[in-house]
């Protein structure tokens, strides 16, 4: 069995084209979704997650700032790095096999990532922008913005390998949009989320595949042709 914790820190569509994907036999077989964590307490994917039963856990930055005014960069440095560790620990309290960012809007520190390699744990995020193109945030609206400047005549979305530095690991999937002259935010923006709700399911049945070569890890269900 591959199991799968999801970091979120919002409304979890990406989250949810996973959850239907797995009811809808479209996530592999030797997939479970095994616990969702979000950033947010708030997020609303947290309640698509409840919905499907998958144990929830909250981690809020904004707790470790608490009373820590903003000008004292020092002190919330370190707390932001005791957030991290935490949240390392958070998903090593069971760990999984893999880890997907789907929404997820915090920056994962090498504390998070070195302890995920130690164990073994891919970590993927999905990014809605070409490779190299928009790293960071409001990703889909500087895209639409470039191409209604015909800066650019591509957009598209891409979920990659995470390392430290933001948006910029080896990428696992993507997908190109056209950029259409005079075509409102909204539009391009529903177009790239469409997307989006594929290419995480896709990324997904990549990364157990390939753990799956690796380990040799099948489950008993597993049908040999
Ligand atoms: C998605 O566009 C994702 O690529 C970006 O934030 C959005 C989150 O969507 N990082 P959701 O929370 O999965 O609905």
């Amino acid at each position: 069995m591959v199991s799968i914790t999801v970091l979120i820190s919002g409304s979890g569509s990406n989250l949810q084209a996973l959850i239907d994907a797995k009811a809808q036999g479209k996530l592999h077989v030797d997939a479970s979704l095994l616990r969702v964590i979000s950033s947010n307490a708030s997020a609303y994917g947290l309640e698509r997650a409840q919905a499907a039963h998958i144990p929830t856990r909250t981690i809020q930055l904004k707790d470790y700032y608490l009373g820590v005014p903003k000008d004292d960069i020092e002190h919330r440095r370190e707390l932001r790095e005791q957030f991290n560790v935490d949240l390392a620990e958070m998903i090593l309290e069971e760990p999984p096999n893999l880890v997907i960012c789907a929404g997820w809007m915090l920056i994962l520190a090498p504390s998070v990532l070195n302890r995920l390699a130690e164990n073994k744990i891919d970590i993927i995020n999905l990014h809605p922008a070409l490779p190299g193109a928009f790293d960071g945030t409001h990703a889909i609206e500087r895209a639409w913005k470039a191409g209604q400047q015909g800066r650019i005549t591509k957009g598209g979305v891409m979920v990659h390998r995470v390392i430290a530095e933001v948006d910029q690991g080896d990428p696992v999937l993507v997908k190109e949009l056209e950029l259409i002259n005079s075509e409102l935010y909204a539009e391009y923006e529903a177009r790239v989320h469409e997307v989006e709700h594929v290419a995480i399911v896709d990324a997904a049945n990549m990364m157990i595949d390939e753990q799956i070569s690796k380990t040799g890890a099948v489950s008993s269900s597993y049908t040999t042709k």
